[in-house]
Order: structure tokens, then sequence, then C-alpha cells
């Protein structure tokens, strides 16, 4: 049966805008003599000034927009997280927070008020964001807590040496670029990106010498080699964000939450192909050449390789869970039962399906995995206590 589109068509404002980013795209194709890695068209995409979908006010959360993140779901994660969080930063003996990619600010916001009512809070919030109009965006969003929003700040990069407290990292990783790999008859190879009329396409060709060490690495870590054919995504410069932004952390630990997998289970033959897409208007898109600046792209994130790059950084990983144990361990219950307790029916019901979002297997709550760095602290944290993953890494 043909199941009808039933996605807009863009606006002309919106078809001149991605009309601009592909030529960009081309342009950064022809600079690199027709043939692009698929890592630099990503970037581009989502990160190029003034044009990328991040960067040009594109990226849009929340029912109305392309996706919808635990923090946009429901306040019963951040004040999940809270718990966490003031337990880290007791450990600690104070601190600051640092939010990377902040998105709306609703994570900031939510958290901000749940430590509030449980007298935790922050010596600072500081937010690192790339994005010049999401800044603007949380600015305004935090700005409706007067008597919160002075501790809040923006940041160009990680703070300065020495720093104390809990970095945040919430669905940042997965939209970190990727390099598009297949395990050829020679060799890696890295399946990179040539303009074809209006369009773009794909294009092997031999990897080079990052791709090539980072696919032999990851076959020296796995049970079995990948098999010749095989084609899926890496994160070359994921050990270079991680070592970047944990550098300054004294002392304190970073808290990563995303959709990703161990490593043996991420590169499984089940998983043929990789997990590189894009999101519009909610809908999972194959094609991620489509609408260039105006769909969101992600690749799930490897934990066992954000495990390996946080100890080569001089970290431990203190905890590593699902989303649905770790929120049980810290007592989603508990924080649903309190909210709907005096409300109507409409916020009770928004709140319990908000929650089944967060915690069912087949939404957010397997996919999801949460996994604590720590740097000068020890363990074990509440979160972790239902169940600890560490072992599948
Ligand atoms: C998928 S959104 C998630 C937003 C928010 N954390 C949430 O969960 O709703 C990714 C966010 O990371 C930001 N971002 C991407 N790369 C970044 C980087 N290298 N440094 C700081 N922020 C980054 C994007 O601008 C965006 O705010």
């Amino acid at each position: 049966m043909l199941i009808p589109d039933a996605t807009p068509p863009l606006a002309p404002q919106q078809a001149a805008h991605s009309a601009r980013v592909a030529e960009q795209l081309r342009v950064l194709i022809a600079q690199g003599g027709g043939w692009l890695p698929f890592s630099r068209f990503m970037d581009a995409a989502l990160y190029a000034p003034g044009l990328g979908y991040y960067m040009a006010g594109q990226a849009r959360f929340g029912a109305g927009g392309d996706f919808v993140t635990a923090p946009e779901l429901s306040p019963l994660f951040a004040r999940c997280l809270a718990t966490q969080v003031a337990e880290l930063l007791q450990v600690v003996g104070g601190g600051d927070i640092v939010e990377y990619g902040a998105g709306s600010g609703a994570l900031a916001a939510d958290l901000l008020q749940a430590l509030a009512a449980c007298q935790a809070l922050p010596r600072r919030y500081r937010i690192v964001e790339i994005s010049a109009p999401l800044r603007a965006l949380q600015r305004a969003r935090l700005g409706q807590l007067p008597e919160l929003a002075g501790r809040v700040e923006w940041l160009d990069g990680p703070p300065a040496s020495g720093w104390q407290g809990v970095a945040l990292v919430n669905e940042v990783l997965d939209a970190l670029p990727v390099e598009r790999f297949r395990i050829g008859a020679a060799g890696c190879e890295s399946i990179g990106v040539i303009a074809a009329g209006d369009g773009f396409e794909w294009k092997p060709r031999a990897a080079d010498a990052l791709l090539s060490k980072a696919a032999t690495d990851l076959n020296a870590a796995l049970p079995e080699s990948l098999p010749q054919g095989y084609v899926s995504e890496l994160r070359p410069m994921l050990p270079a964000w991680i070592a970047a932004v944990t550098a300054t952390l004294g002392k304190g630990a970073m808290v990563v939450v995303d959709y990703g997998l161990p490593r043996a289970q991420y590169y499984h033959a089940s998983r043929d192909g990789g997990t590189l897409c894009g999101f519009f208007r909610h809908r999972r898109v194959e094609d991620v050449f489509a609408h260039p600046g105006l769909q969101d792209l992600t690749a799930w994130v490897d934990f066992s390789a954000v495990a390996d790059a946080a100890v080569a950084a001089g970290l431990e990983v203190a905890g590593f869970a699902t989303q649905a144990h770790f929120l049980a361990s810290l007592g989603i219950d508990r924080h649903l039962a309190t909210a709907t307790a005096d409300v109507g029916t409409r916020e009770r019901l928004a709140l319990t399906q908000g929650a089944s979002m967060l915690m069912l297997p087949a939404e957010m709550g397997e996919r999801f995995k949460v996994m604590v760095l720590a740097r000068g602290i020890a363990g074990p944290f509440t979160g972790f206590c239902f169940r600890d993953l560490s072992a599948s890494l």
C-alpha cells in the first residue's frame, strides 16, 4: 500500500535557504577536488556560520519542531537529573554546572528550579553553546526566571583551568560529525560526497590515515572483525572533543546522555549500514542529502568509544545505564506522584505520558543511555544503584 507523504511542502523561504546551503556544500566539494569526506558535509550542513541547521535559526525543538529531546518532553527528566547532579556537587564539595549544547534552554531552566527546590544550586550555571540563535533562545527562556537567571552565563569554550563541578552533555555527541566507512577488499574506504546535478551522491575512496587507524582500532576491539562490505560510521574527532571539554576540569564529573550502544552491539552484523539519518518534522529521514540545512543530521553514540576517550583524558567511568534504569534509580515514580498530586486531568495525562516516553523500552528508555565520567571523585552514585552496565562497555 502506498502511504501518502503527509509532510507539508517547504515554505518558499525554506526552499531558498536550503538552496543556499546546497550551493555552499557544492563549493566545498569543488574546493575538495570534487569529493568531500562526509564529516565535512555534516559539519557544514549543521554548523556553517549563518547557514547550517543549528546556526541559522532552523533548529526547532519540541512538538512543533523536528525532534523532541528528553528535557523538552517532560520536566521529570530534569527533576531526576537534579538528584544526581546535587549528589555529585556535594561529593565535589560545591562548584559549577557547565552545560554543553543547551538547545532551547529547557534543561537549564528545569534543572535550576529543581536544584533550587532542594537547596543544591551550583555556584554558577555556565552554558557553552555553538549556535548564536540558540544562545538567544536560551537567554530568553532563562530570563523568565529572574531569581535564577543571575547565576547563568555563556562561555565561548570550556571554563578556565581548575574549575570544579558537573558538565552536562545531553544529545550533543550524536550531533558531532561522523565519517561513513566501508570495509573494502583493499582496506577501509571513506564514503564521501560528490555533487550530482542539483543534489549529492555517495562516492567511496581509500580512507585517509586518521579514518584507517580508527577503523583498525575498532576492528581490534571487536569480538569479531567486521566483514568485507560492512558499512557504518565512526567519530574520529570524538577523543579530541572529550579531551578538550574535560582538560580544564580539576575535580568533578561529566554526565553524558544520548542514544547509543556499547561498541560490540553498535557494530553488530544486524546494524550493517550504520545509524546515520536525518530528522525533519519528527520524521526519521533515510536520505541525509535531502533538504540540506533544514534537517538535523545525527548518528548513534558508541559509548565504548566515549569511555575509552574519557579514560585517555584521565577520567574514570563511574556509571553507565539505560535512561530507564537511571531515572528509576533517581525516583521518577516519586517525582511523577508528586507532580500529579494536585493538577487537573489534562496535566496529569501529559505528565504520565511524558514519563512513559522517557521510560518505555520502545521509546527512549533503552535506546538512550547515561554515562557518568569522573575525575577526582568516586562513586557509587545514586543514578546507577538499580543497574550499572559499565561491564558491557
Ligand atoms: C540535538 S541538540 C540538543 C539540545 C539540548 N541539549 C537538548 O537536549 O534539548 C544539540 C545541541 O548541541 C549544540 N552543539 C553542537 N555541537 C556543539 C559544540 N561543539 N559545542 C557546543 N554546543 C554544540 C547545538 O547547537 C544544540 O544546541
